[in-house]
């Protein structure tokens, strides 16, 4: 079921999410606490009034964030006009980390749309610009249209806009931020990432001791084998 379950979520993902533009390649860890917990306060603080992470298994990390089911959303299904703020605790799993990256840094200027804006990873996006005063506004570039990205080759978000000035952070410093909350959301939807890192090396190393075992008592076999006599039939 749950199988079934996620092929649907991607199938319809797919569909449902059109994207214009490249996803950025970013690595982010999210055995990295400083980072997690970083981008945890940004969630709390900028996310945290739409969108809920009911999923998150919640650790000393969620204690230490003070995030909990008391401080989440719960919007009714037909609230936002059908599109309520979903829930993100599988989202970094759902869409991949670079979609999420490119999505948080892709909003542009688009006056025919209800928010006043839209977003070249997730077009006709119903979520307003979190970012505007922080990242400052961009706007398509001259001439282009969502139809002429349409028929082209897709490119990185950053070719197809006219950068405003930019917000009271610089373009660096929103870098690190929006890596910081997909780095986070990277974190609640996989908290056992840094159990894992830990346990990685016991793991191959057992692999090894097993491998080499086996490897030394073969050898001693054969070598056992070869000085016997060989019995006859
Ligand atoms: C004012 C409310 C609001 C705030 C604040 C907000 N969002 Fe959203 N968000 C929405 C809505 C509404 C949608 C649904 C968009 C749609 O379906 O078109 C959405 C969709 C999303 C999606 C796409 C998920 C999906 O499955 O479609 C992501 C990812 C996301 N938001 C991340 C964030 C992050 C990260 C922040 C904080 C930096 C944030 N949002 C802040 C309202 C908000």
């Amino acid at each position: 079921m749950m199988r079934y379950g996620l092929f649907f979520l991607l199938f319809y993902t797919a569909i449902y999410a059109e994207s214009l533009v490249l996803h950025e390649p970013v690595s982010v860890d999210a055995a990295d606490q400083v980072k997690v917990l970083r981008g945890g306060a940004y969630f709390k603080s900028s996310c945290l009034s739409c969108h809920s992470l009911k999923y998150w298994r919640y650790d000393s990390l969620a204690k230490e964030l003070g995030i909990d089911e008391t401080v989440m959303p719960n919007w009714p299904d037909d609230s936002w006009g059908g599109h309520p703020p979903p829930d993100l605790s599988l989202i970094a799993l759902e869409y991949g980390v670079s979609w999420l990256y490119t999505y948080l840094h892709a909003y542009y200027l688009d006056e025919s749309r209800p928010t006043g804006f839209n977003n070249l990873a997730m077009l006709h996006t119903s979520m307003p610009n979190p970012f505007a005063d922080i990242q400052g506004v961009n706007t398509l570039k001259r001439g282009l249209s969502i139809a002429k990205l349409r028929s082209r080759p897709k490119q990185h978000w950053y070719q197809v806009v006219d950068f405003g000035p930019h917000g009271s952070f610089s373009p660096q410093e929103f870098d690190l931020y929006v890596e910081d909350i997909v780095t986070f959301l990277s974190y609640v939807s996989d908290p056992s990432v840094v159990e894992r890192r830990q346990l990685g090396p016991w793991v191959i190393g057992y692999g090894v001791l097993v491998i080499s075992l086996s490897l030394y008592i073969w050898i001693v076999r054969k070598k056992d084998m070869a000085t016997k006599p060989k019995k006859r039939k």
